[in-house]
Parts: C-alpha cells; sequence; structure tokens
C-alpha cells in the first residue's frame, strides 16, 4: 500500500460562542476519519482554528467591555479545553486572525484581482446614524413585509418564512442602537464569480466532477445553473469599518468579509504547523498537487465550500479540494436543539457532568453515514446503546475471560501446539473477522455500518464464550489448557476488536493498550493470502490484570445534564439582585482578623499554567498538576478532583501560592498550592482565573 499524504479541515466555529453537541458532530467525525488514516500508516494532517471575525464578535466584546483580541484569546482556551475533553485530535488549531491568514487572504484578493475578477460598485445599504456603522442583515428587525409580524431580522421572517432583504421591513430599526436606519450608499467590492471562467470552472468541478456528494452535487447544479443560463451572482467581499477583520491592502476603511477569509483560515493553521514542524506547504497547496485536501463541513455552509472557496484557489493559482464531506445537522429526541428544554448540551457541561466523551464518540458513529441527513441523539437509545453495546458485547469480553488468565496463567496467553489450536479456531470459526468491510466503511464515512459490523464481530465472541463457559471449565482442575486456550481465545478476539474500534475509542483503546501490554494498536492489514490468525497476539503473550475499563451509563446522569443546560424562563440572578443576596448572607463565612500589608506580602502569589493535570491512582480527592510559573515547574496536588476534569484543566491558566513550604504527601511532593473558592459541597469548587493577557509567573499582589 502506498502512504498517502492528507489535509483534512473541519469547519472553524465562530469565536463568539461555546462549542455545542450539534457542533461536535462534525468534530468527531472528522476525528474518527483521520485517527482511522493514521492507523494505517498513512501521512496525514488535521487542522483548524477559531473563526474570528465579523460584526457579532466585535458587538459582543464591546458588550463585555474588552477587546475582540481579548474575546478570541479567552474563546480560544475554552474552544480548546473543549476539544480536548472529547478527544479531537488537531494537528493545529490556530486562529483566523493570524498573520499566515492575513497573508493568505491578501496573497488570493491581490490574484483574483490582477486576473481582472475584482469590481468596485456603489451599493445602498442601511446604516445606524447614531452606532455609525452599516448593519448586516441580522442587526436590523422590524415587521415583515408579508406577515407584518413584529421584530422579525431583516433577512427573513420567523413567523410565515419569507425571505426579504432589510430595506424591505416595515419600520425598521437597529437591533444595535434601536435607531432608525438610514439607507447610505459606499463602495464595496466584488469578486466576479458570474465571470465565465468562474461558472465555467464551477460547472466542471461542482455539477460535473466527483468532488461533492450526489445531494451536494444536484444543489449545486440549481445554483449554477445549466449551460447558457447564469445564474451566479458576484460576491460582495468587503464590508466599511467599523469592523473586526483585516483591512483590504489598497482600500483604507474596508475590510475583507469575514467569509473571504475564514476558509483562508486553513491554509493559515496548514502554514503554522508547517514552519513549526518542517512540512512543505507547497506540496499540499500546488496546482495538480498529489496531496489529498478535504474539507469537512455542515450542510449549511456548502454555498461557501462548493462555489466561493473553489473559484478563489483555482482563480489565485493554487490546487482546490480533492471533496468536500458535508453531514446533516443534530436534533435531540427528534426536535432542534433548545435552551427551554435543556436539549442545547454544550460540550463543557457534559464533560462537567463527568459523562464519559467516548459515550458520544460511539453514538456518533453509530448513527453517522455518508449523506447529508439529519442525525437524532434520542437520550433514551443514546443510553440503551451504549450500555448494551459498548459495556454489555465491547467490554465484557475481556472482563469475563481475562481475570482467569491473571489469576490461574500468570498473565500469560497460550503458546505452542495450544497456540496452534487456537490459530486454527480463529480461522474456522472466525474467518470473516478481516478488515475489509470496516475499512471500507471508515473509508467512506460509513460509520454506522463499520459499527454494525464490528458489533456483529462482538456477538460472535461473545456467543463463543456463552458455549465454551470457561467458568464452567474453571471448575475441573484437569481442563487447564482448555480454560486458558478458550480464555486467550476471548482475550484475543477483544484485542482484534479493540483495534477496529480504536479509531472511536482513542482513551479506552489506550488503556487496553496498558491492559494487554501490547504497543500501540494499528489498524489490521492483512494480504488476500493471509488468514485472520495472522492479526493476534504472538504466542505466549503477557498480560497485565484486568481493570474495569467502562461503566455504564445510568440515566440520572442524563437528567441531570438537561438540568444543567435548561435555561429557565424565571427571572435571572440579575435580575432579582435582593433574593440573591438573601441567598449568600448565609453561605458567607465570617471574615478572618485583620492582617497587615506586610503579613499579606509574604505570600507570593503567581499566575500559573497548567501544562498537565492528571488523576492519581488511589487518590479520591487529589488532581496532580504540573504548573509552570515561567519557566519553572512545580507539582502540587490539589483536592479539586469532585469538580474538575483534569483534560479540561490543561493550558488553563490560575493562581498559585509559590513560596508555601513543601509537603511530603502520601502520593508524592506537593510543591505549592492552587487558589479555589468553595468547597463545602461536592462539585462546588471553583478555581481562580485571571483576565486575558496575564502570563505564567507574574506576581499577584
Ligand atoms: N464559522 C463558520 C465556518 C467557517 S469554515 C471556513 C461556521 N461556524 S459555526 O460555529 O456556526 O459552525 C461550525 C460547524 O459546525 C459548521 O460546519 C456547522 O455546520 C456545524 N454545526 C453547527 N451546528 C450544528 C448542528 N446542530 N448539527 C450539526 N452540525 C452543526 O459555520
Ligand atoms: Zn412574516
Amino acid at each position: 500500500m502506498s502512504k498517502r499524504k492528507i489535509l483534512v479541515t473541519s469547519a472553524l466555529p465562530y469565536a463568539n460562542g461555546s462549542i455545542h453537541l450539534g457542533h461536535l458532530v462534525e468534530y468527531i467525525q472528522t476525528d474518527i476519519w483521520v485517527r482511522f488514516q493514521k492507523m494505517r500508516g498513512h501521512e496525514v494532517y488535521y487542522v483548524c482554528a477559531d473563526d474570528t471575525h465579523g460584526t457579532p464578535i466585535m458587538l459582543r466584546a464591546e458588550k463585555e467591555g474588552i477587546t475582540p483580541e481579548a474575546l478570541i484569546a479567552r474563546v480560544h482556551s475554552e474552544h480548546l479545553g473543549d476539544f480536548n475533553g472529547f478527544h479531537i485530535q488537531f494537528d493545529n488549531y490556530y486562529s483566523t486572525h493570524s498573520a499566515e491568514t492575513r497573508h493568505f487572504s491578501e496573497d488570493i484578493y491581490a490574484k483574483l484581482k490582477t486576473a481582472g475578477l475584482i469590481t468596485v460598485r456603489s451599493i445602498e445599504q442601511l446604516y445606524d446614524p447614531v452606532k455609525n456603522m452599516f448593519l448586516p442583515d441580522r442587526f436590523v428587525k422590524g415587521e415583515c413585509p408579508k406577515c407584518s409580524a413584529k421584530d422579525q431580522y431583516g433577512d427573513s421572517c420567523e413567523v410565515c418564512g419569507a425571505a426579504y432583504t432589510p430595506t424591505e421591513l416595515k419600520n425598521p430599526y437597529s437591533a444595535v442602537s434601536g435607531a432608525k436606519p438610514i439607507s447610505k450608499s459606499s463602495e464595496h467590492y466584488f469578486f466576479n464569480l458570474s465571470d465565465s471562467r468562474c461558472v465555467d470552472f464551477l460547472r466542471r468541478w461542482a455539477c460535473e466532477g466527483d468532488h461533492l456528494q450526489p445531494e451536494a452535487a444536484n444543489k449545486m447544479r440549481e445554483w449554477v445553473g445549466e449551460v447558457g443560463e447564469n445564474k451566479l451572482s458576484d460576491w460582495d467581499i468587503s464590508r466599511d469599518a467599523p469592523y473586526f477583520g483585516f483591512e483590504i491592502p489598497d482600500a483604507p476603511g474596508k475590510y475583507f468579509y469575514v467569509w473571504l477569509d475564514a476558509p483562508v483560515g486553513y491554509m493559515g493553521s496548514f502554514k503554522n504547523l508547517c514552519e513549526r514542524e518542517k512540512i512543505q506547504f507547497d506540496k499540499f497547496w500546488q496546482p495538480q498537487s498529489e496531496t489529498e485536501l478535504y474539507h469537512f463541513i455542515g450542510k449549511d455552509i456548502l454555498y461557501f465550500h462548493a462555489l466561493f472557496w473553489p473559484a478563489m484557489l483555482q482563480n489565485a493559482g493554487y490546487r482546490t479540494p480533492t471533496k468536500i464531506f458535508a453531514h446533516g445537522f443534530l436534533t435531540v429526541n427528534g426536535e432542534k436543539m433548545s435552551k427551554s428544554r435543556g436539549t442545547f448540551i454544550t460540550a463543557e457541561s457534559y464533560l462537567r457532568q463527568s459523562l464519559n466523551p467516548e459515550w458520544l464518540r460511539y453514538y456518533y458513529a453509530a448513527k453517522l453515514n455518508s449523506t447529508l441527513e439529519d442525525i437524532d441523539l434520542n437520550l433514551e437509545d443514546f443510553v440503551a446503546r451504549v450500555n448494551s453495546d459498548l459495556v454489555g458485547k465491547f467490554i465484557n469480553i475481556a472482563s469475563r475471560c481475562a481475570g482467569f488468565i491473571s489469576k490461574r496463567f500468570e498473565g500469560g496467553l497460550v503458546d505452542g501446539t495450544q497456540y496452534q489450536i487456537l490459530q486454527q479456531m480463529v480461522n474456522e470459526r472466525f474467518a470473516a473477522w478481516r478488515p475489509d468491510v470496516i475499512e471500507h466503511a471508515f473509508e467512506a464515512r460509513e460509520y454506522s455500518a463499520a459499527i454494525r459490523q464490528i458489533m456483529k464481530f462482538a456477538d460472535e465472541a461473545n456467543e463463543m464464550i456463552h458455549q465454551l463457559a470457561p467458568w464452567e471449565i474453571a471448575k475441573n482442575p484437569d481442563r487447564n489448557d482448555d480454560l486458558q486456550r478458550t480464555c486467550s481465545l476471548g482475550v484475543q478476539l477483544f484485542y482484534l476488536l479493540s483495534r477496529y474500534l480504536k479509531p472511536i475509542l482513542p482513551a479506552t483503546a489506550q488503556q487496553i493498550e496498558a491492559f494487554l501490554n501490547c504497543a500501540p494498536l494499528t489498524w489490521p492489514q492483512l494480504r488476500d493470502d493471509q488468514p485472520v490468525s495472522d492479526l493476534l497476539l504472538p504466542a505466549g503473550h503477557k498480560i497485565n490484570t484486568y481493570q474495569h475499563l467502562m461503566i455504564r451509563i445510568d440515566t440520572k446522569q442524563i437528567d441531570a445534564l438537561i438540568a444543567a443546560n435548561t435555561q429557565s424562563l424565571a427571572p435571572t440572578v440579575q435580575d432579582a439582585p435582593i433574593k440573591h443576596a438573601e441567598k449568600q448572607q448565609h453561605a458567607v463565612a465570617p471574615l478572618a482578623e485583620i492582617i497587615s500589608i506586610d503579613d499579606f506580602s509574604k505570600i507570593d502569589l503567581r499566575i500559573a499554567k497548567i501544562v498537565n493535570a492528571e488523576h492519581v491512582p488511589g487518590a479520591e480527592k487529589l488532581l496532580k498538576l504540573t504548573l509552570d510559573i515561567g519557566g519553572e515547574q512545580r507539582v502540587v496536588f490539589a483536592g479539586i478532583k469532585s469538580a474538575y476534569d483534569p483534560q479540561l484543566l490543561k493550558g488553563r491558566l490560575t493562581v498559585m501560592v509559590a513560596n508555601l513550604a513543601p509537603r511530603q504527601m502520601k502520593f508524592g511532593l506537593s510543591e505549592g498550592m492552587v487558589l479555589a473558592a468553595g468547597g463545602g459541597n461536592p462539585g462546588e469548587l471553583f478555581i481562580l482565573s485571571p483576565d486575558t493577557g496575564a502570563q505564567p509567573g507574574m506576581r499577584v499582589k
């Protein structure tokens, strides 16, 4: 098999909101595919970034009283925490607000301009005379021109579904200041998508080529039109100041529209990775490149990826994508995610409830295929499916067989003649366990088909264990060989299933590698003339003692998750300050005695970056933190396990007492303390974070 060179992207999430379970459909889908390709030994890079520009981000920062730069820095670390928590393993997670993305945006723009594909035209737009800014459609509200419903957005009516332009709204007002907008003209820059060079190219590339899924190509034929028909309009790529983005080089006061630089962010993130890891950027982006480029996206942003983006690349002298993989939307219990029903579930809340991220990875995989169909997270089905498939079928194989191997055979699997008999059994009874069907399904993003096959295998393994009943054999001291061989067979089959499931369950796979005492699991590869037994662990291999690998979901955990995400329609804390204060009075502990400033200054508090956080085997309350205080590292055992998932802490900044005498604890030496509030009830514990901009090592005074 020749080694492929593959660059993969997921869409760049906006930097003004949290990652939710809808987003995760995409990142999990992509991550599984990338891990599968990496396991097969291909050279694969998976890049992403935050999409940081545009009016909503500018206004949100203003509302919070911070700079857009501070906002996007904070959101970047939140997003990274969420992705780490779900084992989304980017090779680079960057930002579109970067020198690299600016460079390629300007470069592509300049090349399009030289090719004569940029024109300047004056257009009329609604303008907020109080805020002194042009208003994007979503920031104009008013009455629907069709049904007169009040408070509708400038692009469409949520009551009757009508689509219109903001100038058609009756009694329009600015959603920013409330002022009545005026109509004002200004010069805008357009990318000439209606030029025959773009239209002809797109007809070939998007409508006739095999770069898109069939449903997506159909949509494109609708949008591009037949030969002779010209349905594409030029694309407005500029916005007037004030705007958070990149200023257009030769046009002061004009900025690139966020959707121009967003896909360029794929290049920017990859360029940044290339510089760091000495990868040849041009090999991946030159025309006729032999490398592969795949964009995973949601179906809502197909237009940008299948029309604008390839047309930009083609006309600026870069390669175009190999394929665009679009997926459908997530519904929860058959309905759109909803804040009032508690089904608008954030990634952070899921992890905070200590739900296992691999449960969700597995469930999504079991539902995903290569089409644009929506996928439903049915919470009851989620619990049932994870418990029965993952715990009941898969993990069960190991838990039923490994105990005997440890207790009776010192961890040794059979060797010699017994191994040969085992091989023969595998080749007869499990001859179908070849990777082909599963491999094909993963490659084609038919994950649900892959899982069907894997679970069919798991059923076969359980059936075998049930028939041979090692627990019965174990009662007869003369049947030691039978017992060791039967349990070895169970462990070997479990090993093979683990290899098939690793792209979906990377963390469990890591635990399995430790338990089976084997090298990192790779993708099983068999030539046609090789038997399945070639995929097994070697004769006489020794395994470690089995420790449980995954627990069942309890429905109560799901109830708690929904409750945590339910936005009550009752007044919030801010609306009810008196009640809040009342509640606080009872909880606040009495203040300590007065100290002098000299007493206080004896305490050396420092900004610390949590570079690593991990569980401490055997410790009930502690997490082991490795803190960076500006060049120096400290290990601290902190009693915050009840409230924090270590994955979520990595990369965060906090505050530590840096001159506390080190203390020898049962689990090791603790070299300081991190500051946290609360601690009364389990989970009610809050570590401190500095404002954006603070650096590790800074003294807190
Ligand atoms: N910033 C743009 C993408 C720019 S790519 C150059 C954007 N951001 S987003 O945060 O709104 O969405 C990021 C990705 O998540 C998109 O591919 C989007 O389709 C996907 N999803 C967002 N909500 C989703 C669901 N409810 N279900 C499935 N995918 C969803 O679009
Ligand atoms: Zn209407």
